[in-house]
């Protein structure tokens, strides 16, 4: 087994395909973007793919994770909000195979998330809550490199996206540190560098500001605010998502609201209380 398998798989499933975070193999990338008139501040354009879930089931050890959950996703930036245990994470592993539903189906932009799970992976990147799940190698930039060779990128294109992915969250001073020098929070950039440096269309981010101090959690909602990437966010903080398009709310495995986001917040604060 190459040496990347082993961190590939440890968040995955045995035989999964490659997941775009940690997957970083031969996963092609697409050249083309959907046609959007919106340009991003950094005057990319923006893009979003549409994922369709229809009457999703997904039971774990015999409960309900997700239930009869039907929801068709193409805004820029969408929050998902719920308790504990009501479903979030199920959600957004479902969407690019890592949870396979014992009903109904999720298609990306027209892809079958189990079938076609490793050309899902090659557009749709996936934070996870635990950055450690995420990084391989023990110098930033040579982790960031890995997954670029991993899918193709020659010598110079590899150096020039780590270099821009750094920059881009500010954190390009940390090229050379050691990752088990760097706090949860450095981690949590630096694996969401990893992951934009790939080039997808989609983000899925799990509590990304878990673990990060003020100054980071501020960082984080700035490239929100600008990514040109499609955003699905779950997050307990409520205020990184206020300017979002559009918040759904969980509760035992079903939506139970889904709105702009006061609207949405609102039904949650009062189901919370
Ligand atoms: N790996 C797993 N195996 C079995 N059940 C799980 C697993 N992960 C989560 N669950 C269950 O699925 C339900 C939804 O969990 P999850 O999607 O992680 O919720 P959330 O992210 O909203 O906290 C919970 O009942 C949880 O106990
Ligand atoms: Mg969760």
């Amino acid at each position: 087994m190459e040496r990347g398998c082993l961190t590939l798989v440890r968040p995955l499933p045995k035989q999964s395909p490659p997941l775009l975070t940690r997957g970083r193999r031969e996963v092609e990338m697409s050249p083309s973007e959907p046609p959007d008139d919106r340009r991003a501040t950094n005057d990319r354009p923006m893009v979003a793919q549409t994922i369709v879930f229809s009457e999703v089931d997904v039971v774990r050890e015999g409960r309900s994770a997700l239930e009869a959950v039907s929801l068709t996703l193409a805004e820029h930036r969408i929050g998902i909000v719920g308790l504990n245990g009501s479903g979030k994470s199920t959600l957004l592993k479902a969407i690019v195979g890592l949870v396979r539903p014992t009903g109904g189906r999720i298609t990306v932009d027209g892809r079958d998330a189990i079938a076609e799970a490793r050309a899902v992976r090659a557009t749709t990147g996936f934070l996870f809550q635990d950055p450690d799940n995420q990084i391989v190698f023990p110098i930033v930039a040579e982790d960031l490199a890995f997954g670029l060779k991993n899918h193709g990128f020659d010598r110079r294109e590899t150096a020039a996206r780590v270099a821009a992915a750094l920059d881009r969250l500010g954190i390009g001073g940390f090229a050379k540190r050691r990752i088990h020098e760097l706090s949860g929070g450095e981690k949590q950039l630096v694996a969401l560098a990893g992951v934009l440096a790939l080039g997808p269309k989609t983000v899925l981010f799990d509590e990304p500001t878990s673990q990060l101090d003020l100054r980071n959690r501020n960082r984080l909602e700035d490239v929100l605010r600008v990514m040109p990437e499609q955003a699905i966010v779950v997050a307990h903080d409520l205020e990184l998502l206020a300017d979002f398009d559009r918040v759904i709310v969980m509760e035992a495995g079903r939506v139970v609201a889904d709105d702009r986001p006061a609207r949405a917040l609102a039904v949650y604060r009062e189901r919370a209380a």
